[in-house]
C-alpha cells in the first residue's frame, strides 16, 4: 500500500473511533492511504485485554492499527479512549488538537450489542450499549465541534449504524434501539451544523465480517452477504471528503455506495 501526497485528504486530521480492530481499523488504515492524519481511538492496547474467543477477529490494539499505517508510509497516533467517559473523550480531543493542531473529519465507528430476547436483557450491558452507542457519539461531537468550527473550514463527520435500526432482528431489540438512536441524532445535527459546512452523515455498512458479527448469532441476517472490512474503505473515503454544500443529512448503505449515492451521484 502506498500512502497519497496529493489527493483530497492529504493533511486532512480524522479520528476514527474504534480504530483497535474491524471495521474502525480498515477506515483507518483507508484514510491513512487517502493522506490523511489518523488519530486510532478505543480502549485496547494489548492483546491480553481483548476476548480471547475468535482470536482471529479480536485480535487487534490502537498501537497495531498506528503501526500499520506507519510501515505503509502513512501518519497516525493511538490515543486510548473508553468511549464511556467523558473526561477520556475530552482527552482525545485535546492530545488530537495538541499533536495536529486541528480536525477535520471525525469518524464515530465504535459501537457493542447487547444481543438477548428483552425478558433476558442484562440491563448492565444494555446500559454500556446506550452509553457506547448513543451518549458517546453525541459527547464526542460536543467536544470535536468546537474545534471543526474554530476553524472556519467546514468538515465531515459519520457514524457507523447498522441496518437493525430500521429493521427486525431477532434478540436485538435493545442495539436497534440504540442505533435508531444514533441515526435521528446525527441526522438532526447535521442540519444544526450545515450553517458550518460540516457534513454529518450515517453510514451502514451492512454485514462485515468482524469481531463483533462472529461473536453474535445475528440470526434474520443470514441472507445479507457477509463481506471483508476492507470493502467499506472507499465510501467511507468519500464521505470524509464530503461537506455540507456537497453531502449532508443522509443516511447511506455501504452496498448502494456507487449506485443511488458516491461519487457519480447527488443524493440517495
Ligand atoms: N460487523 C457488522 O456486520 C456490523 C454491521 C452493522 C453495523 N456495525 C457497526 O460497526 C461498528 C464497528 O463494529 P465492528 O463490526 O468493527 O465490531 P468490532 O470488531 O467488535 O469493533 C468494535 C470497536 O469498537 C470499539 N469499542 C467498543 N466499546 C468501546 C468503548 N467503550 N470505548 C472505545 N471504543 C470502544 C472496540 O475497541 P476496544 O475494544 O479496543 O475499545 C472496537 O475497536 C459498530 O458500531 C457496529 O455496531 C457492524
Amino acid at each position: 500500500m502506498t500512502t497519497s501526497s496529493s489527493g483530497p485528504l492529504t493533511g486532512q486530521v480524522a479520528i476514527v473511533t474504534g480504530g483497535s480492530r474491524g471495521i474502525g481499523r480498515a477506515i483507518s488504515r483507508g484514510l491513512a492511504k487517502e493522506g490523511c492524519r489518523v488519530v486510532v481511538a478505543s480502549r485496547t492496547e494489548s492483546e491480553a485485554a481483548v476476548e480471547q474467543r475468535f482470536q482471529r477477529y479480536a485480535s487487534g490494539t490502537i498501537h497495531d492499527t498506528v503501526a500499520d499505517i506507519r510501515q505503509d508510509g502513512g501518519d497516525a497516533h493511538s490515543i486510548r479512549c473508553d468511549l464511556t467517559m467523558d473526561r477520556d473523550i475530552q482527552n482525545l480531543v485535546r492530545e488530537t488538537v495538541d499533536r495536529y493542531g486541528r480536525i477535520d473529519i471525525l469518524v464515530s465507528n465504535a459501537g457493542i450489542d447487547c444481543e438477548a430476547p428483552v425478558p433476558e436483557l442484562d440491563l448492565d450491558l444494555l446500559d454500556l450499549c446506550l452509553a457506547t452507542n448513543v451518549r458517546a457519539p453525541l459527547v464526542l461531537c460536543k467536544f470535536v465541534l468546537p474545534v471543526m468550527m474554530g476553524r472556519g473550514s467546514g468538515g465531515s463527520i459519520f457514524a457507523v449504524t447498522s441496518g437493525a435500526a430500521r429493521g427486525y432482528r431477532p434478540g436485538r431489540v435493545g442495539y436497534s434501539m440504540s442505533k435508531a438512536a444514533l441515526d435521528r441524532m446525527f441526522l438532526n445535527l447535521a442540519e444544526e451544523v450545515r450553517p458550518h459546512n460540516i457534513a454529518v452523515n450515517v453510514f451502514s455498512p451492512g454485514r462485515i465480517d468482524t469481531w463483533m458479527n462472529r461473536n453474535g448469532d445475528w440470526p434474520g441476517t443470514a441472507h445479507i452477504p457477509m463481506v471483508q472490512p476492507e470493502e467499506v474503505v472507499p465510501a467511507a473515503v468519500w464521505l470524509a471528503q464530503q461537506n455540507a454544500g456537497t453531502f449532508t443529512g443522509h443516511l447511506v448503505e455501504r452496498a448502494e455506495f456507487g449506485r443511488t449515492w458516491g461519487p457519480t451521484t447527488a443524493a440517495p
